[in-house]
């Protein structure tokens, strides 16, 4: 079996001092661009989403999404979009969550999760967790099991792990990098 990590972290660009003042932001688009590298995080994601059993891939717009989508065609499995508040036009469950200043929403279509469903949760950058842990929350209220929390990314300062342990009793976090 071949390490993937080295390949996945040479395509990763740190950009300090963005989006603001004192944050190194990881830059995932040279990674989009190597198609060796975008395949081979697919399939390891594709990996993780088979191992857990997974019925359907949700993706957490944006950057979710762009990772999530061939995860699921991938594995063989649907692909369920949970996007930031206003963007769905059918009947939503929503959640809401704290930010560092402020708060967002999230929204999913409601017929798209039910009691059969174990979800494969796929997003690109596990930070403090909080967009995570409102993912989790949302689909359990919508009825469906967390099969798992899948990231190509874990900023492991940030401590995010920790504070999903409760929300995620037990399914499995798979960070491909934790940096
Ligand atoms: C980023 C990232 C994760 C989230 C992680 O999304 O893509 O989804 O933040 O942060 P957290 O663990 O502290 O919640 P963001 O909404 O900034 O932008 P995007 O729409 O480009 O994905
Ligand atoms: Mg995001």
């Amino acid at each position: 079996l071949v390490d993937i990590t080295p390949l996945l972290l040479s395509r990763i660009r740190d950009v300090a001092d963005y989006p603001e003042p004192g944050v190194m932001f990881k830059d995932i688009t040279p990674l989009l661009a190597d198609p060796a590298a975008f395949t081979a995080l697919t399939d390891a994601l594709a990996t993780v989403a088979a191992n857990t059993g997974a019925t359907k891939v949700v993706g957490l717009e944006a950057r979710g999404f762009i990772l999530g989508a061939p995860v699921a065609v991938r594995a063989g499995l649907g692909f369920i979009p949970v996007r930031k508040a206003g963007k769905l036009p059918g009947a939503t469950l929503s959640q809401a969550y704290d930010l560092e200043y402020g708060s967002a929403e999230i929204e999913v279509h409601a017929e798209d999760l039910s009691a059969d469903d174990r979800i494969l949760i796929v997003d690109d950058v596990l930070a403090t967790g909080g967009t995570a842990e409102a993912s989790i929350e949302l689909i359990r209220r919508a009825g469906a099991e967390v099969a798992g929390l899948a990231v190509l990314m874990e900023l492991g300062f940030l401590g995010g792990r920790a504070r999903l342990e409760p929300a995620l009793a037990g399914a499995p976090l798979e960070a491909l990098l934790v940096v």
